[in-house]
C-alpha cells in the first residue's frame, strides 16, 4: 500500500536545507511506499484564540490538509535548540478550535538537518513533546539527525553520500511500517 503523507517543512527560507532534505526524501519516497505532499506553513497568520469563533481560510486549509494525509512527517531545522517559531505556529493552527486537533490519532514522524554533528537533536526533542500532547502517535525509533555537509544534497533531491540515501530509505521504511501499524490497530 502506498500512504499519503503530508509534510510540514519548519523553515520558510528559500535556501532551506530542511527542503532540500524534504526533495531527498520526496525522490525515495515511492521506494518506501509512500507519497510526500508538502503542506505549506508560511502563510499562516500569528495564532491566537480569537480566530476560534471564525477560522481564517488558511487554518481551515491546513486543518484540512492535515486530516486528508493518513500520516505526517516534520522536518524541522534545530532554532535556538529549538523548533521555529513558524512551525509552532503552524501546530498550534491545527490543534484548534478546541475539540478539533488534527493530529489526534494521525501517525507522524520527524527528522531533520543541520550543519552541526548533533544538529536538531534537541529541537527534534521538543518538537516530540508537542505531538505527545497533540496525540499523535510518533515513530519512535530509529531517530535521523541528518549533518548536511556541502553538497550533500542537490536542489533536484540527489543525495550524494551512498550511505546518507541508503539511512533515508531505511527511516522512510520503517516509517511506512508505522503508519502501516497504527492504522491497522485504528481499523480493528
Ligand atoms: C540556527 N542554527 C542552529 N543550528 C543548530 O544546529 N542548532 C541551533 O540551535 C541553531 N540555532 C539557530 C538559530 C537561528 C535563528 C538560525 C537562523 C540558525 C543554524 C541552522 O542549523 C542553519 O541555519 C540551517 O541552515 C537551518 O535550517 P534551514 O532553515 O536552512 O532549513
Amino acid at each position: 500500500t502506498t500512504y499519503h503523507v503530508g509534510v510540514l517543512i519548519g523553515s520558510l527560507s528559500k535556501q532551506s536545507i530542511n527542503r532540500k532534505l524534504f526533495t531527498a526524501l520526496q525522490r525515495l519516497a515511492p521506494s518506501a511506499g509512500l507519497s510526500l505532499t508538502e503542506i505549506p506553513i508560511g502563510e499562516l497568520p500569528l495564532y491566537n484564540y480569537d480566530y476560534d469563533e471564525d477560522y481564517p481560510a488558511a487554518g481551515k486549509a491546513l486543518k484540512s490538509a492535515i486530516e486528508e494525509s493518513q500520516a505526517v512527517l516534520l522536518i524541522t531545522p534545530e532554532y535556538n535548540r529549538s523548533i521555529p517559531g513558524a512551525l509552532k505556529n503552524a501546530l498550534d493552527w491545527a490543534s484548534r478550535p478546541w475539540g478539533t486537533n488534527s493530529f489526534a490519532g494521525r501517525p507522524s514522524a520527524v527528522i531533520g538537518t543541520s550543519p552541526g554533528a548533533i544538529g536538531t537533536a534537541v529541537a527534534q526533542q521538543h518538537l516530540r513533546s508537542v505531538l505527545s500532547f497533540l496525540a499523535s502517535p510518533e515513530l519512535s525509533q530509529p531517530e535521523a539527525y541528518i549533518q548536511t555537509t556541502p553538497g550533500l544534497f542537490s536542489d533536484e533531491g540527489e543525495v550524494s553520500e551512498e550511505s546518507t540515501s541508503e539511512f533515508l530509505l531505511d527511516w522512510l521504511k520503517a516509517f511506512h511500517a508505522h503508519i502501516e501499524k497504527n492504522l491497522a490497530a485504528q481499523a480493528e
